[in-house]
């Protein structure tokens, strides 16, 4: 063949390349059958996770391998759902840095850093640096920052297209959730109850302009403002006190749902601010609209119907996790039902036409209510579970039975994956001081008394569960190491993928849970498999690393993996069934070694003092008890704790917040030095335990 006719053959080819080019709008993200792309959080607007592509199946899932992969030095935390759009991936990473890379070749096309950690400011404190992903709308990708932006870029080059603040930045509000996109509209709420007088609520902007379309409030404010309407006058008559003081709650920093059937934007609230209701709202309420389904009519932001999960919470119980559509039979009769697994242990079956309950079980044990009252819609509560005598160990503890890491669902099996865990909490308010209680700024507090002692070393306390929406039972379950498991993909070929905690990869038979094939990634996973289609070959895409609020607040649960922090190489991994590479070895699990100070005699009073200044400033990254899950250094080993003046310059002088270690610039060397008696009671209190081999 002459030069020419190759030159001719490759344009031909070109345009036949641009010819298929696929045009995201809403007719692409609803349609269920298109299987090529992965073009929303959850595939496609129904959320589920699952994709109609069949050449990998439970017959010859084994045969996966290593296509490409491509390591991501730097990244630590990553979550993200990667999207596909006509074989170029896009994905966050840590800091909301985004990455456009061509499945063909595995090769970086751009990577968009919106500076983050420079613009954080003391929202450094609050925020993980994590992202949950982006959203894709006719040629640009739109992504949210930690510090509360939200931006547009456009796809083909990675070029800032618009860029607005979503949030007061003098609150400590922040964002890790991906927005999601409908009808020239991206929609984005945000998170920071735990840390501050947070007031939740979601706001709709023109894809175009980044102008701000609608805002719903998810609480009421202070009624000396005038209400902003009907809806929220109606929402205040169920909260008491001043609560408005407290901000409420409800942010809304995860579960959004575009429903084209109805054109409704379904919204998951958030918890309490503070969690304790008593200092929230004394006397009770249930207090609209936390931890509840709010249907919002996508044009107007005009509330449509609510239903509420936990009403007036008080355990952290957020509605927060993913909704997803499906048409399903009950009793004969076709529904358009919405499927939730918030974080109170109940799976709900809603209508969507109308918000109603049609059915509502526990998928593990939750011990704070009995069941769900069909007729009322309205859970039946325990004795004692609101902690009213002092202390109460109740099922589950705040992260939930199920949290953010997102189920899927399977029209074939007619059965929706979830992962769950199994851990209990002691919940008491005894060191609550009603009288004085202030809402924080920027510090931990959600007024209970908590996460100061470390946790067990060991604990394997979650599972994959198949289970059955129309008849609200478990089909199949299969036991999962540790407890902050990912979230699932299901397909056509009969199949569920999970990465693990211990950094495994698996794949299930759908049908019945049997595994199938499992692989070793090299680090613990926390973000949702997605498969693709490119070139008529269907790939599997994992990203590697490992982040989110569990490993980052729950201390020994999380740290018992090895994922120390730094060690394990964060990666994005491609599967298909000739993959024949290999991954370099990874180091093996890593443990920190708590440093003994002989020298240093412990002084009890300054630890708890010292206890109660980590639990504000420190936790949320260093891990309870100050033991680390492996999202920053474990405090206990480090040299730079032991000798005054460096811990200063890391705390205070904030020599290190390029590496995402805030400053804390009010902290007093008095306070410096109670840290240190309390960090080093933990240390010891580890030695201990590993000499008694625990
Ligand atoms: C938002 C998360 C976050 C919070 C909150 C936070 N840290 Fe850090 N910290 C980090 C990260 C990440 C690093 C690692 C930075 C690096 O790679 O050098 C770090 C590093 C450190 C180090 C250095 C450890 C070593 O051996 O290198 C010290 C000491 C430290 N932090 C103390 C504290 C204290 C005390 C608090 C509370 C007053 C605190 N940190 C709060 C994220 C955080």
């Amino acid at each position: 063949m002459t030069k020419l006719k190759l030159a001719a053959l490759a344009a031909l080819l070109l345009t036949q390349g641009a010819v298929a080019a696929t045009s995201v709008d809403g007719a692409a993200i609803a349609d269920e059958k298109a299987g090529a792309n992965w073009l929303s959080y959850g595939r496609t607007y129904s959320e589920q996770r699952f994709s109609p592509l069949q050449q990998i199946t439970d017959t010859n899932v084994g045969d996966l391998g290593v296509a490409w992969y491509m390591d991501l030095p730097g990244q630590k935390s990553l979550l993200a759902t990667p999207l596909v759009v006509d074989g170029v991936m896009y994905f966050s990473g840590g800091y909301s840095v985004v990455f456009a890379v061509d499945t063909r070749t595995g090769k970086e096309l751009w990577k968009y850093d919106p500076k983050t950690i420079e613009a954080a400011g003391d929202r450094l404190r609050v925020m993980w640096d994590s992202n949950r992903g982006v959203a894709y709308w006719k040629g640009r990708i739109f992504v949210a920052t930690a510090d509360g932006r939200l931006n547009a870029i456009d796809a083909s080059t990675g070029k800032e297209v618009w860029s607005v603040q979503t949030v007061d930045p003098k609150l400590p509000y922040f964002i890790n959730g991906a927005p999601r996109v409908f009808k020239d509209k991206v929609i984005i709420g945000n998170g920071g109850t735990e840390w501050g007088p947070l007031r939740g609520y979601v706001t709709a902007y023109d894809t175009a302009t980044g102008k701000q379309a609608w805002r719903f409030y998810t609480v009421p404010g202070n009624p000396a403002d005038g209400f902003e309407d009907e809806t929220q006058a109606m929402a205040a008559k169920t909260w008491n006190g001043e609560w408005w003081k407290h901000g409420g709650g409800g942010t809304v920093w995860n579960g959004l749902t575009y429903d084209p059937d109805f054109n409704r934007i379904y919204i998951g609230t958030g918890n309490g601010s503070p969690w304790n209701q008593r200092i929230r709202s004394p006397g009770g309420g249930d207090n609209l609209f936390l931890c509840s389904v709010v249907a919002l009519d996508a044009d107007t932001g005009k509330y449509v119907w609510h239903y509420q999960t936990t009403p007036g919470e008080t355990w952290d119980y957020n509605s927060n996790m993913d909704m997803v559509l499906a048409d399903l039979k009950v009793d004969e009769k076709p529904v358009k039902a919405l499927m939730h697994a918030p974080k109170n242990g109940f799976f709900y079956v809603l209508d969507r036409a109308t918000g109603k309950l049609i059915s509502a079980e526990k998928i593990a044990r939750a011990t704070w209510a009995e069941r769900i009252d069909l007729k009322t819609g309205r859970p039946v509560e325990a004795k004692g579970a609101r902690y009213e005598d002092g202390e109460e160990l109740i099922y589950p503890s705040a992260f939930g039975v199920h949290n953010w890491h997102a189920m899927s669902f399977n029209p074939g099996t007619g059965l929706a994956y979830i992962p769950i865990i199994d851990v209990p909490a002691t919940f008491t308010d005894k060191g609550v001081n009603y009288k004085q209680w202030n809402s924080p700024s920027f510090q931990f507090d959600p007024g209970l008394d908590l996460l100061r002692d470390d946790l067990p070393l060991k604990i394997d306390a979650a599972a994959l569960i198949a289970w059955d929406p129309v008849k609200q039972q478990k089909v199949w379950e299969q036991k999962l190491p540790g407890v902050w498991n990912p979230g699932t993909l299901t397909t056509a070929g009969n199949l569920v993928f999970e990465g693990r905690t211990d950094g495994k990869l698996l794949a299930y038979r759908a049908t019945d849970g049997i595994p199938l094939w499992s692989t070793d990634v090299g680090v613990g996973v926390s973000a949702p498999p997605i498969t693709f289609e490119v070139d008529g070959k269907q790939y599997l895409a994992l990203l590697t690393g490992w982040g989110g609020a569990g490993v980052s607040m729950a201390g020994a649960i999380t740290a018992q993996h090895g994922w120390a922090y730094g060690m394990h190489p964060r990666r994005l991994i491609v599967y298909s069934l000739d993959g024949a590479q290999k991954l370099p070895k990874a180091p093996p699990p890593t443990f920190a070694e708590a440093l003994v100070q002989d020298d240093f005699k412990v002084d009890e009073m300054q630890a708890e003092t010292g206890s109660h200044l980590f639990l504000k400033n420190c936790v949320t990254c260093h891990g309870g008890g100050a033991v680390s899950g492996g999202y920053a250094p474990d405090l206990r080993a480090s040299q730079a704790v032991v000798y005054d003046e460096a811990f200063k310059e890391i705390v205070v002088t904030g020599s290190r917040v390029q590496q995402g270690m805030p400053r804390f610039h009010e902290l007093t060397d008095a306070d410096l030095k109670a840290m240190q008696h309390y960090i080093r009671r933990q240390a010891r209190k580890a030695t201990v335990a590993a000499q008694l081999g625990k």
